[in-house]
């Protein structure tokens, strides 16, 4: 038997991000004994690609916001799939986690008046989008982390990876998880969970998640037995570098539309308006006169079409591109220089500057971006009770990325960075609640040694797989068959391909040994992808309608029954389920208001 460390905790979060981040402080003020785990080094995380700003209706730019408005356009957003309860204590309590993180430190840009100041973005009706330039998933987490590192009762296991989660009776109880810089093993017993692991980006070839986006908190929590939610809605942000081809993907802030750049293809023409849909026509712009009263500040001119929600903007960028309307390298156009003069550019879009320097060549102050969608963010994830952020497993929470609920359909931009806030202090409450009144349960020393077989498999030496080929193999196969628009016949060839991938990975080789081996990480990381994508196919598959970041070409419109339902991956004896289950229904005066205000 392999030897490994031992360790106890009331609390064990998975992932180190913001969610994870700030899960960690609240069980932490709640009296828990916290393990926090972080797949890189601390601070590292996609948090920092949400760049232009966290939703909360503070109100400090345009007075009329408040948290029914941001509540109505994030059900309008998520074309009302959101769970309406999760939307509903987001948009309540966004405000106050934000200001909260102003309190420990962080350093956002200011009004005129000394306020938050906040910013336009895709599908908000007002300025909405507290910021620090284009930097602020970076200030929140700098925050946050700086919380954590205080906090007397966390421990930080760092570049650590968790490859199981131990479960008896339906009760989440451990995990096996192995340090990524000597291969040593860990075992952590913990009395309540917390699964805080972001997305799974890395399954596709043109994303703008970084390497530890491999699904892990979807797939680890899938295979003790939870509940997976919505998995065919993934977002596919706008805009993404599209060249050089080394950083294909990278992405280009929505906060540069949200500053007035504007979208434009070969011909040079403003195409978002030919691509408005008919529910956002009373509060869009039609015309250039009217985009630009927007621009020059005029009171109540309405929104710009390039700052309809990401799901509409993305598919007409893809629409221009087939018709050949498309810039040089695949992308459009996206022209700030015009709109707004060098050093306003310079002091609101700092990293963009710096980004197109650096790794185009490119002067956005003087010349367009191309820019072209990509896999940005996971709508669908680990189903919760928006109360406590518990999952369908016992002491198993989850928050951020990784749980499903808040955003439906789609997910408007800078909701995420106030979601991990909001869920991240909810599921860390609620954890340190259940384990003060929990007993110790011990993890079966045969669960550990299985889970150590697993771990370690991928170096028999009999195995045959390059883990590295079957990688661009499953980017492949998901970009083809599990993309921007779907299609029955395709996404079954998809799903046969992803189950033959799926009996190939018991044959994963690893070359090398255990100290630091990233041939050997991608062994495991492949499995979690692999079970992800194929819970995404399957889910995109069933979900014979298109809505929001799910189009099908085969079933173009929305279907009214399929939009009171939620698609849910479980486990079972044969491999995966599909479930429908009905949508908590969201109660007659909240309702009421969102239609009336829809128009
Ligand atoms: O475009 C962006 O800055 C991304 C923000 C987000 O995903 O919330």
């Amino acid at each position: 038997m392999e030897d490994y460390e031992e360790l106890k905790y009331d609390v064990l979060v998975i992932g180190a991000g913001a969610a994870g981040m700030r899960a960690a402080v609240a069980a932490s003020d709640e009296g828990a004994k916290v393990c926090l785990v972080s797949k890189s080094l601390l601070g590292k995380a996609h948090t920092v690609m949400a760049e232009g700003g966290a939703a909360a209706a503070l109100g400090n730019a345009d007075s009329k916001d408040n948290w029914k408005v941001h509540f109505r356009d994030t059900i309008k957003g998520g074309k009302k799939l959101n769970n309406w309860r999760m939307a509903q204590i987001h948009a309540q309590q966004a405000p106050e986690r934000i200001m909260e993180l102003e309190r420990w430190g962080a350093v956002f840009d200011r009004t005129k008046d000394g306020k938050i100041n906040q910013r336009n973005f895709g599908g908000h009706r007002y300025p909405r989008l507290a910021h620090v330039g284009d930097r602020t998933g970076l200030e929140i987490i700098r925050t946050v982390q700086d919380k954590v590192i205080h906090q007397e009762n966390i421990d930080i296991l760092m570049e650590c990876t968790v490859t199981k989660i131990f479960a008896e009776n339906n009760q989440a109880i451990g995990a096996l998880a192995y340090y990524r810089n000597n291969g040593k093993l860990v075992v952590i017993e913990a009395k309540a969970i917390i699964v805080s692991t972001g997305g799974i980006g890395k399954s596709y070839r043109i994303t703008s998640n970084s390497w530890e986006y491999t699904g892990d908190g979807h797939a680890l929590a899938y295979l003790t037995g939870a509940d997976l939610q919505d998995m065919e809605f993934i977002q596919f942000h706008p805009t993404g570098m599209v060249w050089p081809p080394s950083v294909k993907g990278t992405l280009v802030t929505e906060g540069v539309r949200g500053e007035g750049g504007i979208l434009l293809n070969n011909k040079n023409e403003r195409f978002m308006f030919n691509y408005i849909p008919e529910a956002f026509a009373a509060e869009t712009a039609k015309s250039e006169k009217e985009a630009n009263d927007w621009l020059n500040g005029v009171e109540g001119a309405m929104r710009p079409p390039e700052l309809l929600t990401r799901d509409v903007v993305a598919k007409a960028i893809m629409k221009e591109v087939e018709a050949g309307r498309g810039s040089p390298h695949g992308g459009v156009f996206l022209d700030i220089a015009n709109r707004r003069d060098a050093d306003y550019i310079k002091k609101k879009l700092p990293s963009m500057y710096h980004q197109f320097k650096e790794l185009g060549d490119l002067d956005i102050t003087k010349e367009p971006m191309e820019v072209g969608p990509t896999v940005h963010y996971m709508m669908g994830g680990i189903r919760v009770d928006p109360e406590t952020s518990s999952s369908t497993i016992e002491g198993m929470y989850s928050a951020g990325e990784s749980a499903a609920g808040l955003h439906g359909a789609n997910r408007l931009g800078g909701n995420s960075l106030s979601d991990l806030l909001v869920f991240g202090n909810i599921a860390g409450y609620s954890a340190a609640n259940f384990a003060a009144k929990c007993e110790d349960l011990t993890i079966h020393k045969s669960a550990i040694e299985g889970a150590i077989e697993e771990t370690l498999k991928s170096f028999d030496n009999d195995n045959t797989e390059d883990p590295y080929k079957m990688h661009a193999e499953l980017q492949d196969i998901m970009e083809k068959h599990v993309g921007i628009v779907r299609e029955e016949k395709s996404l079954e060839e998809g799903i046969q391909k992803l189950k033959n991938m799926e009996k190939r990975l018991e044959k994963l080789k690893t070359t090398g040994g255990r100290e630091y081996n990233p041939c050997w990480h991608l062994c495991l990381d492949l499995k979690n992808m692999v079970i992800t994508s194929l819970a995404v196919a399957e889910a995109a598959k069933e979900r014979r309608e298109s809505r929001g970041g799910h189009t099908r070409l085969d079933y173009p419109e929305y279907d009214e029954i399929l939009g009171n339902l939620n698609i849910i991956i479980r486990k079972g004896p044969e491999g995966i389920n599909v479930i429908k289950s009905d949508k908590d229904k969201m109660p007659d005066d909240l309702s009421d208001y969102v239609a009336k205000e829809a128009v």
